[in-house]
């Protein structure tokens, strides 16, 4: 990992193994959960042991290291064919970050030639691709805080951090760079229910990098927005269309709605494996839908009265229009649109 990045370790390759730090569990306990085949990586996924769509990528990418190993051990000669159901269900383990599908796609299109045992070279590119996560974010960071003036207040929402990527964070990069740059006063981190991705893991990780945070229910955003000077809402993305439409954790497009209502500018920060050129609008992006057990209750405590149902949709779509810049680590696009998001993946700027 890059010495850039902040020292909490999402997940590293051990010993023929994914490590992958427990995130449902955190601040309370700091635990890693092993993952030695890809049906376990894919478990870990669906029950967001790693969450946040480029850590999910990463995980991913190794997850195939472990898919074609073993397929590789059982079928020498036609692994290919064998591990194609495994990386099948591994892309479906969650629907809506494309960096799942987009990880996947970049092992296979590194898969030797047959007769080749595929697992150093594999094992390789997923590390190149874990480094270079990091270095992307570290990139974003940087083109994002100039955009920020001095003594900035800003709003986050859900994890966009450390946690969410192989290190620094995407929307938290930002945050982490403007901070170096005595640029920031004060972060404010959503709650984000249910899960409490805000309370839970940004507000632990910018507590432990000594950045100021504090912490707001979700349903305070609007009220700060128009009392609390805020400069900036940053968050991060899950997929973004080619036009430029935003899915991002349930709560951004409230968030995105009310920034363009205050005056308050929209920052969205995210990897170009985050842009999904196949997708060509918002409402084609597929949303998570969870149990709604999530909503009903917290952990073990049931919080609604039994009988009850629950609409659980775990991300929105944010409209491209109310998206002031979209940073990426190929360049920074203010108003984006299908022809500028195009232009990111021309020649570099
Ligand atoms: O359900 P999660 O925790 O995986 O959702 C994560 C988010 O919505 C993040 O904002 C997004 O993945 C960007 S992470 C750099």
């Amino acid at each position: 990992m890059s010495e850039n990045a902040s020292t909490v370790r999402t997940l590293f390759w051990d010993d023929g193994a994914l490590m992958l730090l427990d995130q449902r569990v955190l601040p309370h306990e700091f635990t890693y959960v092993r993952c030695s085949t890809v049906e376990e990586v894919i478990d870990a996924i669906r029950a967001m042991v790693v969450r946040g769509a480029p850590a999910i990528g990463i995980a991913a990418a190794y997850g195939a290291v472990l898919a074609v190993g073993a397929a590789f051990e059982q079928h020498a000669d036609t692994w290919r064919e064998a591990v194609g159901a495994d990386l099948e269900a591994l892309r479906a383990s969650r629907p809506t970050a494309v960096n799942l599908g987009w990880a996947i796609d970049s092992m296979v299109g590194q898969f030797p030639a047959p007769g080749v045992d595929p697992r150093p070279q594999l094992l390789a590119y997923a590390r190149l691709l874990e480094d270079a996560d990091v270095a992307a974010n570290v990139a974003m960071g940087e083109r994002g805080a100039a955009y920020l003036a001095a003594d900035t207040r800003v709003i986050t929402h859900c994890n966009a951090g450390a946690l969410a990527t192989a290190g620094y964070g995407t929307a938290l990069g930002v945050i982490r760079s403007a901070w170096r740059q005595d640029k920031l006063k004060v972060v404010f981190a959503t709650e984000t229910r249910p899960w409490l991705q805000g309370a839970r893991l940004t507000a632990w990780e910018l507590h432990e990098d000594g950045i100021p945070v504090t912490l707001i229910a979700d349903s305070a955003a609007a009220e700060l927005m128009r009392d609390g000077e805020i400069g900036w809402v940053i968050t991060g993305a899950d997929r973004i269309a080619a036009n430029g439409d935003v899915a991002n954790k349930i709560g951004t497009y409230s968030l995105a709605v009310c920034a363009r209502a205050h005056g308050v500018r929209f920052m969205v920060a995210a990897p170009l494996s985050t842009v999904d050129r196949d997708t060509p609008d918002g409402g084609a992006i597929p949303i998570e839908q969870r149990d709604g057990a999530e909503l009903l209750g917290y952990r073990n405590c049931r919080t609604a009265p039994p009988g009850v149902a629950a609409y659980n949709p775990v991300f929105d779509v944010t409209p491209a229009a109310l998206i002031d810049v979209l940073v990426t680590e190929k360049g920074a696009v203010e108003k984006p649109d299908h022809v500028s998001i195009a232009r990111l993946f021309g020649p570099c700027d």
